[in-house]
Parts: structure tokens; sequence; C-alpha cells
């Protein structure tokens, strides 16, 4: 059996996990800054960066104690080397090249997309490559056929904002408190859908995605019409109602395509219970992680660490952060 821990530190949650054989999570630990930046309306680079390094030696401990594993018992550290943050980034990977050359052990370098993707197969134990990926975070919104573990084919993504990013724009318009998502989520709940914005679907067969279009429709819609409070959520619902109709049809594309029958998302927005209700109704079997795995956390780097390992892609001690880390690729 193959234990190894992961950390991640790419943005606002430090978290470190115990991870056995890429699918069974020993222990689970995530410290989230989420109350330090809410009062600036978004992550601060520097104060999320002097967090991490006040935080992650307990986080690491608290992983090896709930996991009832002792340092020695490792066989390899994982640990996210981008996209991300540069200073939070590189708390994460000082912290664990020190770890590994203390203790003599592997060190490997995950792409965080490549975590969000791994997140399914803790969820997922019988799931198996191949399969149509879709990732969306703060920062992506990417599809990729995933023809074996580790190994990626980008089919398309992001040409402006993507739909985290979106959902986080339209929630400040609406003036929700970070983290947007989530809040927008909640309230358009409670509202119709009763506008009808621009759909971005770009060129007939593109896989890319455009949300920056349907954020300036709405901030100038809201602009010109004056909209009050109470429509809100409306508003809200509408936006929702919007990018999910866009994803669900690029999805349709991309599995017509390449011709996968089977879905995965991931990502922080593949927690959006409207998305989901709505990828259940589409014919194909599709697969998302619970929201806890959804969201940033570090089983998920321990698990796509995992497959480095079977692949053995060990990193050495050069490693570095790469903030703008590209797409997967095999
Ligand atoms: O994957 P993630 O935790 O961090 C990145 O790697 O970016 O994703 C964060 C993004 C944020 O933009 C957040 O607003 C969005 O995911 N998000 C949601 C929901 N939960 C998180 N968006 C829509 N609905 C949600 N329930
Ligand atoms: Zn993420």
């Amino acid at each position: 059996m193959i234990n190894i821990l992961g950390i991640e530190t790419s943005c606002d949650e430090t978290a470190a996990s115990i991870v056995q054989d890429g699918r069974t999570i020993k222990s689970n630990v995530v410290y989230s800054q989420m109350d330090i930046h809410k009062e600036y309306g978004g992550v601060v680079p520097e104060i999320a960066s002097r967090k991490h390094v006040e935080v992650i030696k307990e986080v690491v401990e608290k992983a090896l104690q709930e996991a009832g594993m002792k340092p020695e018992e490792l066989d390899g550290i994982a640990v996210t080397e981008g996209p991300g943050l540069v200073g939070p980034l590189l708390v994460g990977l000082s912290f664990a090249k020190a770890f590994s050359y203390a203790l003599g052990k592997p060190l490997y370098g995950v792409n965080h997309l490549d975590g969000h993707i791994c997140a399914n197969f803790l969820a997922f134990e019988d799931l198996e490559p191949p399969f149509l990926a879709l990732i969306v975070s703060g920062g992506h919104s990417h599809f990729y056929e995933v023809l074996g573990y580790g190994e990626y084919k980008a089919l398309g993504g992001t040409r402006d904002d993507a739909l985290g990013e979106a959902f986080d724009k339209v929630a400040r318009l609406l003036s929700l408190p970070y983290p947007g998502g989530p809040n927008l989520e909640r309230l358009a709940e409670s509202g119709e859908v009763k506008y009808e914005f621009p759909m971005s679907m770009l060129e007939d067969d593109s896989l890319d995605f455009s949300f920056s279009g349907v954020k300036s429709a709405i901030r100038n819609f809201m602009q010109k019409e004056k909209i009050t409070e109470e429509e809100f959520p409306h508003v809200a619902a509408s936006f929702q109602s919007n990018v999910i109709n866009v994803v669900s049809e690029k999805i349709r594309r991309a599995l017509k395509q390449t011709g996968h029958k089977k879905l995965i998302i991931a990502g922080g927005v593949a927690s959006n219970k409207a998305l989901r209700r709505r990828l259940d109704e589409m014919e194909m079997e599709v697969y998302y992680p619970p929201i806890h795995l959804c969201t940033d956390n570090a089983a998920m780097i321990a698990s796509a660490g995992f497959f480095a390992h079977n692949r053995g892609k060990t990193a050495s001690l050069e490693l570095n952060a790469k903030p703008q880390h590209g797409g997967l690729s095999t």
C-alpha cells in the first residue's frame, strides 16, 4: 500500500491530507482563510502567504495524527506546483521540499487541475479513464479528454473569464459578499429566471468558453434599468440559468465530438447544485465529487501524487512554483 501526503496552498486554503493508493482518504485537513479575506472582498495574496506560513506545520501534523501515521511511514509527498498565487504556492513547495529532503522520501509536483480531476477517483472507487472531464473553477473552464491516469488531451477552455470568476463578478454586482459563487447560488434559489441575457456559444464547433459577455450584459442591464435589490434574486437566477445552458450545450458538443459517454466535472463550480441537477437530466454517465472535494483540498493533490508515483514522475528539489501553469498534457 502506498501512502502519499498531499499539500495544497495555491490560494486561500492551507490543506494537508494522506491518501492510500490514490483512492482512500486516511485524513483530510483544510484550514480555510475565508473569514480573513472576506472583509477585503477577495483573496489578498500577501495575507494568504503569511497565513499559510503560520499554519502549515500544524495542518500537516494534524493530517498525520488523524491518519494515525508517523512521517517515516509515508511513501512520498505531493505538492501543488501551480497554477495559483505565487507566494502561497511557494509556502507549500518549500515545506514539501524540506519535508521530503529530511525524510528521504520522493517528491511529486502536482498540477492543481490534475488534482481537481482526481477528486473523482476519491469519490468513486470504480471510476477509471478514459472519460471526458470538465474543470470549472475560479481560474479555469476547461475540457479535457482523460486518456489514462495523468494522461490528458486539452480540448477547449477559457478565452476570458472562467466560470467561477464570472459567478464571483456577478455576485459583486449583486452586492453579495465573498465568496461570490455559493452566495449567488443561494440568492438564485429565491429568484425566477425572468431575464434573458446573451448566451455566448462562440463558433459552431467550439469547445472554448467566454463568460465576460454575460457579465458585462448584466452590468449594463442593471445600470440602464436601475435594477433595485428586490430584483437581485431574479438577476441571480437568470445569470445562473444562462451559464448552465451554455455549459450543458458545450458538454453535448464535446461528447458528440469525442464519442465519450462518460463525463466527470470538477472544481469549485462543480459544487453548484443547479448545475448538478441539469447534468443529471442529460443523457450521459456523469460523476461529480461531494462538495468538500470539489473545492480546494489536499486529498485530490495526494491522489494525483499517487498516479505520478505510478508513472515514476518524481520531482527534484529544484521544483519551483508555476503560477501560470498551463493546461494538462500527457
Ligand atoms: O476550485 P476552487 O475552489 O478554486 C480554484 O481552483 O479556483 O474554485 C473556486 C471557485 C470560486 O470562483 C467560487 O465562487 C466558485 O468556485 N464556487 C461556486 C460554488 N462554490 C464555489 N460557484 C457557483 N456555485 C457554487 N456553489
Ligand atoms: Zn481549485
